[in-house]
């Protein structure tokens, strides 16, 4: 368990009125709770994980499909807290007692990439965008990585998914190159690869 200190031009913009959000510490920073997912948790992640593809794939997907997604379905795919380390991890962001984001990691199946460690899934809630909570996870993510003695991360991103490209570029990714083709709900898309050294 691990307590992140934002800076406060990071500070939720409620944290920046006199009244405080609940994860404020003070007026001046904030901080975020990174711990790993128990399997109480599923629920309330599987909400924050619908609620961020509604908005990030909007566009990108079928309304529709986006629209009926049901979290509790999702929660029923998570295998939070699996003791076996090649078995994916999860890292919650959490501020108080309310998850505001989300990175999973593991070994990577790649055939071109089974020496590295993959950046599984990496979702901030909407509301909580742009305040650095996805940066305080993926610099956990990549240190857990590297603890666990991966040398390279890779991560596959929707294309057409530009702010989190946008993000990956800033820190520090590149993409490989590779491409592959994916069917979500009927519908034809396909995913960039994203590269970079660890930590
Ligand atoms: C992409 C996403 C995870 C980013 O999380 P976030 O909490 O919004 O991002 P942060 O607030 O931590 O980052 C803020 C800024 O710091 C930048 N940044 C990221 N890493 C950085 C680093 N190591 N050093 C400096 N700046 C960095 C970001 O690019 C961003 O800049 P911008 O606002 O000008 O684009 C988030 O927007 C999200 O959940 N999107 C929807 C889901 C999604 O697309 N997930 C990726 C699936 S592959």
């Amino acid at each position: 368990m691990r307590r992140i200190a934002l800076p406060p031009r990071h500070a939720p913009r409620s944290t920046r009125a006199p009244r405080l959000s609940p994860g404020a510490v003070s007026g001046d920073t904030w901080t975020v709770l990174l711990r790993l997912a128990q399997p109480d948790d599923a629920i309330a992640v599987a909400e924050l994980h619908v609620r961020s593809w509604q908005v990030a794939y909007r566009g990108l997907l079928f309304d529709d499909y986006l629209d009926a997604l049901q979290p509790e379905v999702w929660a029923q795919r998570y295998t939070f807290a699996d003791p076996d380390p090649l078995k994916p991890a999860t890292i919650l962001a959490q501020e108080r007692d309310v998850i505001c984001g989300f990175a999973t990691i593991g070994p990577s199946g790649g055939e071109d990439t089974d020496s590295a460690g993959e950046l599984l899934a990496l979702y901030v809630d909407p509301e909580r965008h742009g305040v650095g909570v996805g940066r305080a996870l993926i610099h956990e993510a990549r240190a857990r990585l590297a603890r666990q003695g991966f040398r390279e991360a890779c991560l596959w991103v929707l294309l057409g998914n530009e702010r989190a490209e946008r993000f990956y570029r800033i820190d520090g990714w590149s993409p490989d190159g590779a491409r592959r083709p994916a069917m979500v709900a009927g519908f034809s898309v396909e995913d960039i690869r994203y590269r970079r050294p660890l930590p």
